[in-house]
């Protein structure tokens, strides 16, 4: 018995297994490394073709802001937007009006305009059950952004209303019978802009003001709310300038005048 302990504790420290052992340790390092590197290569290339995408998407909202957003103000980023927005928009539009905000997730832009004048009240739709279809070419697919149907905790100068745009919008604006001085159009999607821009046609006048969260500089941007506005417009024979916007893709647009046909 003892003979036989020795004998295994030799098997243990004998220089040959020993190396033996480091080998076929160092084999599942360099398994394990080889591994990894496999699949870093992956994600490398997956990252470096996202990115060309997005290069691609940015280079295209670039020359469209260039060509089509002359007499815009542009602001780095969103919140420098949504600054001059309290400062320069908000403080202007006709209270009597109505302030909307489509998409509303967690009711973190709500709550930011609520904030900026308390006595002007914000309704919210959404159907906090996240977006009704996939988002093409976003990569978020249905359902994305949902609360399960709960509702955010929101300022008590915000009203929410839940359900999709197409069960809720058309009573409640024909109940409202007012015209629209601000709408937030932040439901990403082509048919969600879309559906917001027509139910609402009948109550928008020439002082109404159009927020677009997701207007271009995004994989995809010009089949979304873009494409929304654009073939909203042309069925309307509405002329439209860009007021300002954000290096983000953030849009705020007014309407200026009827097409003559
Ligand atoms: C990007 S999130 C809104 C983000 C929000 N404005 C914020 O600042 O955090 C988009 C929201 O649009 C809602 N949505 C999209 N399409 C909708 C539809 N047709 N009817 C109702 N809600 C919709 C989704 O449920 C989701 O909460």
């Amino acid at each position: 018995m003892l003979n036989l302990k020795f004998k295994q504790n030799r098997y243990h420290f004998d220089p040959l297994e020993n190396l033996a052992h480091n080998l076929k340790l160092r084999r599942i390092i360099e398994n394990g490394i080889v591994a990894i590197f496999k699949q870093w290569k992956k994600l490398t290339a997956a990252t470096s073709f996202d990115h060309e995408l997005q290069k691609l998407s940015y280079k295209k909202a670039a020359e469209y802001a260039l060509n089509n957003f002359n007499n815009a103000s542009y602001f780095p980023n969103k919140s420098q937007l949504y600054q001059y927005i309290q400062s320069e928009v908000l403080s202007r539009t006709n209270t009597e009006h109505i302030h909307a905000e489509f998409g509303v997730f967690k009711g973190q832009s709500i709550n930011y305009f609520a904030d900026c004048n308390h006595e002007l009240r914000w309704y919210g739709f959404d159907s906090f059950e996240g977006l009704p279809e996939d988002w093409s070419g976003n990569g978020k697919m249905k359902e994305h952004f949902t609360t399960a149907g709960k509702l955010p905790k929101v300022r008590q100068n915000v009203t929410l209303i839940p359900g999709l745009f197409e069960n809720t919008l058309p009573q409640w604006v024909r109940a409202q019978n007012k015209p629209f001085a601000f709408l937030h159009l932040d439901a990403d999607l082509y048919s969600s802009t879309k559906q917001v821009l027509d139910i609402a046609s009948s109550y928008i006048d020439e002082n109404t003001l159009f927020l677009f969260d997701e207007y271009f500089g995004y994989v995809g941007w010009e089949n979304g709310e873009h494409k929304a506005w654009i073939e909203w417009l042309t069925i309307k024979s509405f002329l439209a300038e860009c007021v300002a916007y954000a290096g983000n893709g953030t849009a705020l647009f007014r309407l200026i005048k009827k097409h003559n046909k």
